[in-house]
């Protein structure tokens, strides 16, 4: 945890940070602009010269001295890099199979970790951090943003108030559309061995509020699912023609909205186009070719050690994109319902996501989808109320602010619990663990079968 509390004379901490690509902009960004008293930024580390030079570029145009830059260092130089600059804790935001060897590593020279989701892949990964751990006696966050969105926190408000009485299920949906799901089929997502698949690297936001919403922790996993949209067999069978290897420079870029072409955005250009030469990194490749592992239909039952069960699915080529939740308890039941994004529409080059609603778009007519949030509850006996949701300012309603004051200033007064340790990260990735593995056998999975390895503490 951050060595001081006292943001007028305390020393700050000392951070880096691994993983120079995309999501990294938002922790720089809070380390810089809005933690500065607390936080000092000392080394950036990436195997890719050009990502580190975007990002170093990009701190300067926040206002950081040149004195003042972080460090630079090259992929593998972890250790170095922690005692050459006395590093006290370090941001993971490499691909998600780079976490469990980053983790451990980082761990076992000294300095704690902030990681993003998902805390790893597979139980070979849950053990290694977990082992390095104990070996350490260093700490791990897991970031889970999605907690502190507004929404999401009213409704674990209100289980938490016991107004549901007890909880016997769950019914839980989620959507992405063809711009957002697309994506995962563009890069190293599409490969389970990289990502877990979206059980593993999407979902594990899902199953983590689904335990921090009902207060449990998951048992069992039965899934199924497969590739039944993206994917050249699928294309094949859709009469989709042949497809190019990749969006830029294709044929069909500016007319196939499937097509990403990494010249249209500044920041794509820069940080993927322009790096490629070193890596290989391809951002951009085509999502109905060869090669994908992951799966874009997903259904799940999952049963809780409190007895309630949870009935989940995940479609990652939806018209729209949003989730739908009911808890069933014994005293009532309450819903969730949010569209983020109420359709996805082709327009010159590229698809742009429109709320007919906001923008006045000719669809905005009577039975229109509109973006929406809205969470209700039903006592027996009662008709349902409308539960308030705060409307907060900044990212994810006031969301990403409230999580960079507990991750940055160790705030630990907050009543919805929503920090989340490494205990969380464990069981929040062990229901898409488990739920490759039925996958993989077609059969319910233990989770206390899966050796996941335990948290020390
Ligand atoms: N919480 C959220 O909402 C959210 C959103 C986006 C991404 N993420 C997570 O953030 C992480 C990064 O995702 P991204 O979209 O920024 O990916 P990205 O591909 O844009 O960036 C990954 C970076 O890691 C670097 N890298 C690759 N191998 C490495 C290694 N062994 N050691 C150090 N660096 C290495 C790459 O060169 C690249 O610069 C993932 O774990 C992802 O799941 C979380």
């Amino acid at each position: 945890m951050p060595t001081s509390t006292d943001p007028t004379g305390g020393r700050r901490t000392r951070y880096a940070l691994v993983g120079t690509g995309s999501r990294a902009r938002s922790y720089l960004r809070a380390l810089v602009l809005d933690h500065p008293d607390m936080t000092e930024l000392v080394a950036l580390l990436d195997p890719n010269p050009t990502r580190l030079d975007f990002h170093l570029e990009s701190l300067r145009e926040l206002g950081v001295a040149e004195e003042q830059l972080p460090a630079r260092y090259a992929g593998g130089e972890i250790e170095r890099m922690i005692s050459e600059r006395s590093v006290e804790r370090v941001i993971v935001t490499s691909p998600d199979h780079t976490h469990a060897d980053v983790v451990a590593r980082v761990l076992l020279a000294g300095a704690d970790v902030i990681v993003e989701k998902p805390l790893t892949i597979d139980a070979e990964g849950t053990r290694r951090i977990t082992e390095a751990m104990a070996t350490s006696g260093r700490e791990v966050v897991v970031t889970f943003n999605y907690r502190y969105s507004p929404r999401n926190s009213a409704l674990r408000e209100l289980i938490a108030s016991g107004a549901l009485g007890h909880v016997t299920s769950v019914q839980f949906e989620w959507v992405l559309d063809t711009a957002h799901g697309a994506d995962y089929f563009r890069r190293w997502h599409r490969d389970k061995a990289n990502s877990g698949g979206l059980l593993v690297h999407k979902a594990s936001h899902h199953f983590d509020l689904v335990n921090w919403w009902i207060n449990d922790v998951p048992r069992r996993v039965y899934a199924s699912g497969g590739l039944r949209f993206y994917g050249a067999e699928n294309a094949a069978r859709d009469g989709r023609g042949e497809r190019p290897a990749r969006g830029t420079g294709a044929p069909g870029a500016g007319t196939d909205p499937f097509l990403l072409d990494l010249r249209a955005d500044d920041v794509n250009r820069r940080l993927y186009l322009e790096a490629e030469q070193h890596d290989g990194y391809l951002r951009d490749q085509d999502v109905f070719t060869e090669g994908i592992t992951i799966e874009d239909n997903l259904s799940l039952v999952v049963d809780y050690a409190g007895g309630a069960s949870m009935s989940y699915a995940l479609n990652a080529h939806s018209p729209w994109e949003g989730y739908r939740v009911a808890i069933n308890g014994t005293a009532g039941r309450a819903e969730l319902e949010v569209v983020e994004r109420s359709a996805v529409r082709t327009e010159a080059s590229r698809p742009v996501v429109v709320d007919p609603s906001a923008t006045g778009d000719a669809a905005a007519t009577e039975g229109a989808r509109r973006a929406v949030e809205r969470l209700l509850f039903q006592p027996h006996w009662e008709v349902a109320r409308e539960v308030p949701i705060p409307k907060g300012t900044g990212g994810h309603g006031g969301g990403d602010a409230a999580l960079g004051r507990a991750l940055f200033r160790g705030v630990s007064d907050d009543p919805l619990g929503r920090a989340a340790n490494v205990v969380d990260g464990l069981h929040a990735v062990s229901v898409g663990i488990a739920g490759n593995r039925s996958l993989a056998t077609g059969l319910p999975v233990l989770i206390a079968d899966l050796d996941l390895g335990s948290a020390p503490g």
